[in-house]
């Protein structure tokens, strides 16, 4: 029988309220400056590498990369599913003095708005993939990235190593894994994140806003060892380079994983 408290929560997290509080404290989260020094370039770079001019940003968040692409120079086309981050993001450019326009759609139907090979790169970032519990969803979600991607086009794709917080479960849930997620990915510490749950089948994150005191939830299936990079085989990508905590290579102890995959 499941802790009741986290059977409410999970609901609250499906909720408009959960997402409102989510794209509120995101930049405080993602900290759009220390996200930059923690990739250390590795975004432009692999665009450049790959001669990638039209982008498409799947999963748009509060905005945060795609504006820092357009900022240099590079054509980006936009989604996100979530009316929430979407408002924001649009807001986060206006600020800027960029205009978005992005679509709302679900990955797995990405082909409905947008034509085969019509991106030189895909960019899903901030471990995203894992929103999608099911197996065949997150194949079905690749398999529309690998489609809209023209031939020799780019998907750059990121996951947390959950399993290294698997393999310490204990230590994760008590906050005492070692950790440089908040250097390397998101760069502040204005926003405190808690694993209520993890288990093979899903995490329950909390983030708590130091200063307001907001709470935000996300629940997400844990990528095993080898998984997305299997997911990604099956998706159609053969020509893939992964990288740890944007060094390329294979390093048990990193906090995140990107994936450079080539169509
Ligand atoms: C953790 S946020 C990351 C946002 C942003 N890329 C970043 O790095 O800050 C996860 C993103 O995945 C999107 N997402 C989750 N499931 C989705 C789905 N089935 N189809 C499209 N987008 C989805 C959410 O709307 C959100 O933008």
């Amino acid at each position: 029988m499941r802790n009741p408290d986290l059977q409410e929560i999970e609901k609250f997290t499906e909720s408009a309220e959960n997402s409102r509080i989510r794209a509120e404290l995101w930049g405080d989260f993602v900290g759009w400056s220390g996200r930059r020094r923690g990739e250390n370039g590795f975004l432009i770079t692999q665009l450049k590498y790959h001669t990638a001019r039209r982008v498409l940003d799947v999963a748009l968040g509060d905005g945060a990369d795609a504006i820092f692409l357009l900022q240099k120079g590079f054509d980006v086309a936009t989604n996100e599913l979530d009316n929430a981050f979407r408002k924001k993001a649009i807001e986060n450019a206006k600020k800027a003095g960029l205009g978005l326009n992005p679509t709302s759609l679900d990955w797995r139907n990405l082909s409905s708005e947008y034509e085969p090979n019509s991106f030189d790169a895909l960019i899903c970032m901030g471990n995203s993939l894992t929103c999608i519990k099911s197996r065949e969803g997150q194949v079905d979600a690749l398999r529309q990235f690998r489609e809209i991607l023209s031939l020799g086009g780019v998907l750059l794709i990121d996951e947390r190593n959950y399993q290294r917080m698997l393999d310490n479960r204990e230590a994760t849930i008590a906050g005492t894994l070692k950790s440089n997620a908040n250097q390397v990915y998101t760069g502040t510490n204005r926003v405190k994140t808690r694993f209520l749950e993890l288990n093979n089948e899903m995490i329950l994150a909390q983030y708590t806003h130091l200063e307001s005191g907001m709470k935000a939830y996300y629940n997400a299936y844990p990528f095993k060892k080898g998984e997305l990079l299997g997911l990604l085989k099956e998706a159609g990508f053969s020509r893939i380079e992964k990288f740890s905590d944007y060094e390329p290579g294979d390093n048990p102890d990193a906090d995140f994983y990107q994936y450079v995959c080539v169509k």
